[in-house]
């Protein structure tokens, strides 16, 4: 792809200065966005489809969410998790009321709520037997990348290299719900809690079968296991529901958020059950950073627009739309989509071909998209998506798949 001057220099100087754990980075360097379009450092335009890896959930330039940053980046950002912080108790009020009365632990990212959501776990365990510390996870998952979040995600490719993970943890096939109860029989006593995702976003856009996390959640009730869902990227109404455990008949124990949760400003959380709160008390957990003045009313200004109907409506509308369009593309296109899957606006098209050259080509005519799991495109843009852009950028898609299948 030919590059402008501006973004050959950048490259130059990503090379020079910056670690290359991202690859190659995609050709383009954005420096403005305006609802659910960006531009580059060329002033060229995209209808974005990704949404900063479902992070942006207001898209950008909120009116709402750039008033509360200001106001509050005037008054004070930061002063530590030592004095009381109005914006946070805000914000864990709005989560309390969105999901369930609970108690929230403010984190800076998701894999530090899943940390949170582990050692949560093991305390609670181990309070009551030694040996109650494995934590179940699933095969595809993802939790991170700290030493926690990356023992408990089931995939080789992330773990290796590394040298001994942390140990405790046991990794069943996703929907499996014989091989889970097998485990569950070979670990009496042994294991103190069960983390998943419900739709496994770096493992394919794999939805999770509403009996297989069924019997999860009854089978923890019945054994005093606790059960995390890891809500890092289908929370704050990625799925149209506040939260994708809400789509299920479940009560989780712990859930984990980030992502979504800021806006684009970094924030994470677990917010558990209120009888979990004995398990941290003083001097067990806490983080410098965690829900500061300005991450906390990000936060809270996400989570007032998020749980509105219309938001949510919207995000259920953009996502049936995209969902119907792709799967005419999949009759007119048989031999390169295989499926079509996902909830609200977090979908994904999976294809019959590696899916990074799409991904390429979709930023050469202005969308952006990302492929998952190596043939599997996702989509989840901002929540506020119109119907306008939904269909320029499915056009878009179109046209490329036209072209690969010519
Ligand atoms: C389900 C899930 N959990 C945890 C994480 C880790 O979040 P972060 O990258 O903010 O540490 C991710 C990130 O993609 C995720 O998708």
């Amino acid at each position: 792809m030919a590059v402008s001057k501006k973004l050959q220099t950048l490259i130059e100087q990503d090379n020079q200065y910056l670690f290359q754990n991202y690859g190659t980075r995609l050709p383009a360097c954005f420096i403005k966005g305006k609802g659910s379009e960006l531009f580059d450092q060329d002033g060229k335009r995209y209808i974005d489809f990704f949404a900063g890896i479902a992070v942006n959930s207001l898209g950008y330039n909120h009116p709402a969410l750039n008033s509360a940053l200001h106001k509050q980046i005037d008054a004070i950002m930061h002063s530590s998790n030592w004095f009381f912080n109005k914006q946070q108790i805000e914000a864990a009020q709005l989560l309390s009321e969105t999901s369930f009365p609970g108690k929230t632990l403010f984190t800076n990212s998701g894999t530090e709520a899943n940390e949170a959501a582990i050692k949560l776990a093991r305390k609670y365990g181990i309070s009551q037997s030694n040996d109650k510390y494995h934590i179940i996870s699933f095969t595809n998952s993802f939790h991170g990348r700290t030493f926690g979040a990356m023992s408990a995600t089931a995939q080789e490719k992330i773990r290796s290299g590394f040298g001994p993970i942390v140990p405790g943890f046991i990794y069943v096939p996703f929907n499996d719900v014989t091989q889970f109860k097998k485990t569950l029989e070979a670990n009496k006593g042994k294991i103190c809690a069960v983390i998943t995702e419900l739709v496994q976003g770096e493992g394919g856009i794999t939805v999770a079968d509403s009996y297989f996390i069924q019997e999860i959640n009854s089978l923890c009730k019945e054994n005093n296991i606790l059960l995390i869902i890891d809500e890092v990227q289908t929370g704050i109404a990625r799925t149209g529901k506040m939260f994708a455990y809400q789509h299920y008949d479940i009560q989780p124990d712990i859930i984990s958020l980030a992502k979504g949760l800021g806006g684009g400003v970094p924030i994470g959380a677990i917010h558990a059950q209120n009888f979990l709160v004995e398990f941290f008390p003083k001097g067990t957990h806490g983080t410098t950073f965690g829900g500061n003045h300005l991450a906390a009313a990000a936060a809270k200004t996400v989570l007032e627009h998020c749980k509105k109907e219309s938001l949510l409506n919207n995000v259920n509308t953009m996502g049936k739309l995209i969902v119907e369009k792709l799967s005419i593309m999949k009759k007119k296109y048989p031999t390169l989509i295989i499926d079509v899957r996902g909830i609200g606006l977090h979908i994904g098209i999976e294809l019959s071909m590696a899916g990074q050259p799409i991904v390429v080509e979709a930023l050469k005519k202005g969308l952006i998209i990302n492929c998952t799991a190596e043939k599997v495109i996702r989509i989840m843009p901002p929540l506020t998506i119109n119907k306008k852009l939904v269909n320029e950028g499915l056009s878009i898609l179109d046209s490329i798949f036209a072209g690969v299948t010519a």
